[in-house]
């Protein structure tokens, strides 16, 4: 195995979690526990890592969570960080996709953070503009900056990745979050179970090391951990599952079906949830549920992330 200390992400665009090395992923996880430390410490969270560099969020798809979080991750470490919102910006106007992403790097920033419903618009940015692009989400695509917030989380919770098992349910073929999720656990050694209605499941599944089920309670039995993703109304045609109501009778993640999981099972969910279809309240606020951890892991990530691709790290 590579040497740790030898892996830099320096100067490195992170489109997608299939570009990086297991090396890579730890050295993300080992720096996040770091600022994990400085955003719990209380007090002074302000660092100067990145002092004098610029970073611009361009969020093209709503977004709560995953914008706020890369914007304060920038700030904790003294970044100047501006958030373009693409309705309050010329893109209504209709500006093209390369014209904004020229125009924002004539302003001299050192990263764009960006999302978009196009499936390789960050790797489109990498091509067309110099600074490091940071994909917080592109269609269907990925989502690699949740995928590491969700190993982090479990790291944290269970002590160790590999060897577990964790079953990913739900939405799977319009999920980014299912997908940067495979490509991460089965890196860091995860025996990973998806299920989800079989519409709701990509038709040639093609990651190796995955096992698909079509019954929900075959994934779930024994699990360590279940990720529950949000159906994705907003990319839906109408009739991949006959009704919300039967979707949550057979799909629902709800205290009964948590019986089949192990006693100690983790459970997670990127956010925003449509309570009581995916996932019930009870499961959303049981003692298992680290769906609230996730969201500081979230800023703790992203500091990681920023760090080391814009200053390498920590020196
Ligand atoms: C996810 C996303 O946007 O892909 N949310 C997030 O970033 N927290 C998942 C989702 O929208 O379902």
């Amino acid at each position: 195995m590579e040497n740790i200390s030898e892996v830099s992400l320096l100067g490195k665009s992170v489109v997608a979690l299939e570009n990086f090395t297991p090396e890579e992923i730890r050295l993300v996880l080992d720096t996040a526990y770091g600022m994990k430390k400085i955003i719990c410490r209380g007090g002074d969270k302000k660092l100067s890592n990145l002092r004098g560099k610029a970073i611009i969020n361009l969020f093209y798809e709503p977004s709560t969570r995953t914008r706020t979080s890369f914007e304060l991750a920038g700030k904790y470490l003294g970044a100047d960080v501006v958030s373009i919102n693409s309705g309050t910006s010329s893109i209504v106007k209709g500006e093209s996709l390369r014209d904004t992403l020229r125009t924002i790097e004539a302003m001299g920033v050192d990263a764009i953070v960006m999302r978009h419903k196009a499936e390789g618009a960050a790797d489109y940015a990498t091509k067309v503009v110099s600074p490091v692009i940071i994909n917080a989400g592109d269609g269907a695509h990925a989502h690699p900056s949740q995928a590491l917030l969700d190993l982090f989380t479990i790291e944290q919770k269970k002590g160790r990745l590999a060897g577990l098992k964790v079953a990913i349910v739900g939405d799977i073929l319009h999920s980014r979050v299912a997908r940067s999720d495979v490509y991460a656990m089965t890196k860091m050694g995860i025996d990973v179970h998806i299920a989800g209605f079989k519409t709701l499941l990509p038709r040639f599944f093609e990651f190796e090391g995955v096992t698909v089920h079509e019954n929900l309670e075959d994934a779930i039995k024994d699990a360590d951990v279940i990720n529950v993703l949000r159906i994705q109304l907003e990319r839906q045609q109408a009739g991949l599952f006959p009704s919300t109501r039967e979707y949550a009778r057979v799909y629902g993640i709800n205290e009964d079906r948590l019986k089949l999981a192990k006693d100690d099972v983790l459970i997670l969910h990127p956010g925003p949830q449509n309570k009581g279809l995916e996932i019930s309240s009870e499961v959303t606020y049981c003692k298992q549920s680290a769906i609230h951890d996730q969201v500081q892991n979230g800023v703790a990530i992203r500091m990681a992330l920023l760090d080391l691709t814009l200053n390498g790290g920590t020196k």
